[in-house]
């Protein structure tokens, strides 16, 4: 793992992604981190998740964004209206069975210029460690490449893809743990359970970054695809 680059996905975006006057939609927006970041960048944000509460936080912090209670694979967008469709730790959250319509929805109100991208954690690295007692996603993400790859051998032609560690901020188990239950309420109940074995892993694994901040180390894989020419 020590010959990946460590990059921030701020960094990554910057690179493949110039957002500038474009249309893009955040799929699986949640509170609205990317759209923040898109619209410091000059885009014309769409931000779409089906959590009501979570849209709500979202359009509380981006009054200029146009926010949408939906679903990745039926967006209720018009087709050929969007430069770029971004799923940012957000693809492999779909139920594995949507995810193939996710990205055919991707396609259709892309315009042919347009571009995917997406962000997935990999399954491995501290960050995931500290966490798999309270959740192992390691086959919703598998899922998620899965339709990734099919997508780039059927619909999309892949630019490029790109894997990287980044730093998770992990100032103590209190916060990671509350982090989790904001994206998933559900967990509540299974972090009781896996507390003692999320506070030993994050003894063992957590380090210091450059800035002497307390961090966990998370791989990430970023896929650029483009829309085939229908
Ligand atoms: C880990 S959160 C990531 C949120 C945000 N992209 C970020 O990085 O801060 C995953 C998000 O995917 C959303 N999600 C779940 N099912 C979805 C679906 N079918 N279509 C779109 N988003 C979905 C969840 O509601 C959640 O907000």
């Amino acid at each position: 793992m020590s010959e990946r680059v460590v990059r921030r996905n701020s960094e990554v975006l910057a690179q493949y992604l110039d957002v500038r006057g474009r249309r893009v939609l955040d799929a699986g927006c949640g509170d609205g981190n990317l759209l923040v970041w898109l619209v410091r960048h000059g885009a014309e944000a769409v931000g779409l998740d089906p959590e009501p509460g979570r849209v709500a936080l979202a359009a509380a912090r981006l009054p200029q964004a146009w926010l949408v209670v939906g679903r990745g694979e039926l967006l209720p967008f018009a087709r050929a209206s969007f430069d770029f469709v971004i799923y940012f730790n957000s693809l492999h959250h779909l139920r594995p069975e949507a995810m193939d319509q996710a990205l055919a929805e991707a396609f259709r109100v892309l315009r042919p210029t347009g571009r995917l991208a997406v962000f997935e954690p990999l399954a491995e690295g501290a960050y995931f460690e500290v966490m798999l007692p309270v959740e192992d996603e390691s086959r919703m993400r598998a899922a998620a490449y899965g339709a990734i790859l099919r997508a780039s051998e059927g619909r999309f032609a892949l630019i490029t893809e790109k894997t990287y560690i980044t730093w998770q901020p992990a100032q103590s188990v209190d916060e990671l743990l509350a982090d989790l239950v904001r994206v998933d309420p559900r967990r509540a109940e299974r972090i009781q359970r896996a507390r003692a074995d999320v506070e030993e892993r994050y003894r063992r694994l957590v380090e210091r970054d450059s800035n002497g901040r307390l961090v966990l180390s998370q791989p990430m894989r970023f896929d650029l695809l483009a829309p085939r020419a229908r």
